[in-house]
């Protein structure tokens, strides 16, 4: 098998399947390999072909990717800036506590929405999204150096928009949080 045959989801599968198989190619790749550029790139495209293997409302997913803690930010006003991702140009960085993401950043939790027009301070980076997961990338404060907080630090967001409501639901929830879970683990942050 070569590498881009990982991206290969039958059609037919159900969403689980096709997320168990996400998490089963992520992580044969992530073997040997703790690059978080290099694993978030190759997960982003995972994820596009999975959503677009799969029945609506997730054929319909125009956005698939990462913001990562901004290395030039500080800990009293940290940032998002963008990272490895499919779909169209987006905003390049966010402040904790802003939008979706910055929200879901600031408050180590998944932020799900099923409509993007009801979250206040929602950033319109493409003006079709009208629904977005967002799910934090949590590592152990053992793990990392000088963490305050004592309960792990935020290191990326992994960000998911669809262009219909509801686009998203406590499956998706699951998934993605058993995927930040890896991803967290796997990779030098
Ligand atoms: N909508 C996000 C911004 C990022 S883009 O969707 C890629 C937000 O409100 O944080």
């Amino acid at each position: 098998m070569n590498h881009a045959d990982a991206s290969n989801f039958a059609s037919g599968v159900t969403k689980e399947e096709a997320y168990e198989q996400v998490l089963m190619q992520a992580e044969g790749l992530f073997y040997g390999q703790r690059n978080w550029v290099c694993n978030l790139a190759n997960t982003a495209s995972l994820l596009w072909h999975a959503y677009h293997s799969l029945p609506p409302p997730s054929n319909a997913v125009n956005w698939a990717g990462f913001y990562v803690l901004d290395p030039s930010s500080t800990p009293e006003k940290p940032q998002l800036i963008l990272g490895p991702f499919q779909g169209k140009v987006a905003c390049q960085t966010i402040a904790f506590g802003r939008g979706v993401c910055g929200t879901a950043a600031a408050e180590a939790r998944t932020q799900l929405v099923p409509d993007v027009d009801a979250f206040p301070g929602h950033i319109a980076c493409d003006g079709d999204s009208r629904s977005e997961i967002v799910v934090p990338i949590i590592v152990d404060e053992s793990d990392t150096e000088g963490d305050a907080k004592g309960k792990g630090k935020v290191v990326a967001i992994i960000d998911v928009d669809c262009t219909v409501v509801d686009g998203f639901d406590e499956v998706d929830q699951l998934w993605l949080e058993r995927l930040a879970g890896l991803l967290a683990k796997s990779c030098d942050w």
